[in-house]
């Protein structure tokens, strides 16, 4: 049982807890038949369903007193008004400038000429590339883009250029973001090089993955049509302009964004080329334009009703309160298959933290294990799991309205599926067969998107970037850095050498595991 801090908001929120650790959600739903309209808000044109969580009117305001009492609303400001809220690396976080137009400055410098200059440039290229005015050096038309970049450069185009599958009408794109040549291999298969673009996104231009798969593509460009062709068929989205010239590339081919936008905040830049370039700029403007009115929303709806606020909120109860060490999205459209892995990255590499702003212990547990996959299939294979294993997860349910294929059939039994899992799971089921018997009073929030398109995709995407802000206002922690991932970073490169034969001062665990992997790959 974790020991709460000793505020009155966090006093309340457990004696509320206390008071309502009887009572079933199936028994709150059947005290209230009106809980589903006074339990669902809407962001941005999506609807969005509490009333399968444990909470009730007043919980949420204690919660949202909670909120008060932690100064979201000052943080809120903070955030949009470019004050430097990443402290840990000393400097703003602006992603929701990328999609606004409202005045924001940065040590008095206002943003907005420079916003603008860098989307005109995206604007012209990718509708160059489109239209087959920029060609390759061979004067082939570009059918192809290989797009290359790890983590927060590659999950958000990737997920949104299969979620807009459907209005894609440019060059199909293929993405390689793996250290392993297989998927290089595999991406470049079939394609030619004379019609085939590079992008190359890296905020920091230095990730190891990026460039090893950057230098591989250069030598296959190379090898087919001279190094004269890197300047016709490589560009790069990054922050970092110097070091991608240094690579080679004239300054032109350059796209940059500032260093205010975190990798996973990136989509909205430069690195969202990949889907200007597939489905055109206008949809890539719709989902910077479905993104800013949810952050209009985050920004000026009160506490009680603001969507992303009772998103990191609701997060917050179920984490603390009620123990559940994971959360699971659970996608009702084939074409957010990769929905679950953004979010991943989004939640863990924001919130996966154990030290508050102050440096010292969080002192509560934190973001829970984020995981989940597509529906129907989910559903047969974890979701045994989520209905009678021993853990305790929470669920965010996907589902669109619209149908998203030609069949309506197809959708009214996703429908009838989606609806049913979220039941199931509050409702469970009592029998005397214990192997039959399925708990229930597991908590569920489902979101509805009308139809999947690219302004509903930015509004779902920029409301989770606000959840994840709220609930790291809440902890005390810094959403904006990953010093985490640096360790790894730094073990790799010392034992490099030794992979390649130099193992002079290796950790024996490591010297260990290096000669099975040896054994084995000689025995084959
Ligand atoms: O290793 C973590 C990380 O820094 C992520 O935050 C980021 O999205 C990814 O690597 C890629 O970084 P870059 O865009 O600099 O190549």
């Amino acid at each position: 049982m974790p020991t709460f801090p000793t505020s009155a908001a966090w006093q309340a929120l457990v004696a509320h807890r206390d008071a309502l650790a009887g009572t079933r959600l199936s028994q709150m739903w059947g005290a209230d038949a009106a809980r589903g309209a006074a339990l669902t808000f809407s962001c941005a044109g999506i609807a969005v369903d509490f009333s399968k969580q444990r909470i009730d009117a007043q919980a949420i305001a204690l919660l949202a007193a909670l909120a008060r009492e932690r100064g979201l609303a000052a943080a809120i400001e903070k955030l949009f008004t470019g004050e430097r809220v990443n402290a840990t690396e000393n400097r703003p976080a602006l992603h929701t400038a990328l999609r606004g137009d409202e005045h924001v400055a940065v040590d008095g410098v206002d943003l907005r000429p420079e916003i603008q200059r860098n989307r005109e440039r995206m604007r012209v290229f990718a509708e160059a590339v489109r239209a087959g005015q920029w060609k390759g050096a061979t004067a082939e038309r570009f059918t192809h883009v290989l797009a290359l970049g790890i983590g927060g450069s590659s999950l958000g185009p990737r997920l949104a250029i299969e979620a807009l599958h459907a209005e894609a009408d440019g060059p199909e794109v293929r993405f390689v973001n793996n250290i392993d040549a297989a998927e290089f291999d595999d991406a470049v298969a079939g394609l030619d090089p004379a019609s085939t673009l590079v992008v190359v996104a890296s905020k920091t231009f230095t990730t190891q993955e990026t460039r090893q798969n950057a230098a591989a593509a250069k030598e296959w460009i190379v090898a087919a049509l001279g190094p004269e062709a890197l300047a016709r068929h490589f560009v790069a989205s990054t922050a970092n302009n110097e070091a991608a010239i240094a690579w080679g590339l004239p300054e032109c081919n350059v796209f940059p964004f500032a260093d205010w936008v975190g990798g996973r905040y990136s989509l909205w830049s430069s690195v969202g080329l990949p889907v200007a370039i597939a489905v055109g700029m206008a949809r890539f403007e719709q989902l910077l334009a479905g993104a800013h009115n949810a952050d209009l929303q985050f920004r000026s709806d009160p506490f009680e009703r603001n969507v992303p606020v009772l998103l990191g909120l609701v997060g917050v109860s179920n984490r603390n309160f009620l123990g559940a060490a994971s959360h699971a999205v659970l996608s009702y459209a084939s074409r957010l298959e990769s929905l679950p892995a953004y979010l991943q990255q989004l939640e863990m590499e924001s919130n996966g933290k154990r030290v508050g702003l102050d440096g010292e212990p969080v002192g509560l547990e934190t973001c829970p294990v984020v995981w989940g996959g597509t529906e129907t299939p989910g559903q047969h294979a974890f979701h045994q799991w989520l209905h009678q294993g021993t853990g305790i997860a929470s669920c965010d349910f996907i589902v669109v309205a619209r149908a998203m294929g030609k069949a309506l059939a197809h959708h009214e039994i996703l429908l009838a599926n989606a609806c049913a899992q979220s039941e199931a799971l509050m409702n469970g089921v009592e029998t005397a067969d214990a192997h039959r018997a399925c708990p229930g009073d597991r908590v569920s929030t489902t979101f509805v998107l009308p139809r999947l398109d690219a302004f509903n995709l930015g509004a779902l995407l920029a409301i989770h970037e606000h959840k994840v802000y709220v609930q790291a206002t809440i902890w005390g922690i810094n959403p904006f850095d990953q010093f985490g991932v640096e360790l790894g970073k730094t073990i790799a490169a010392q034992i490099l050498p030794a992979v390649r034969g130099d193992d002079a001062s290796l950790h024996p665990a490591t010297r260990h595991l290096l000669d099975v992997i040896r054994k084995l790959g000689a025995s084959q």
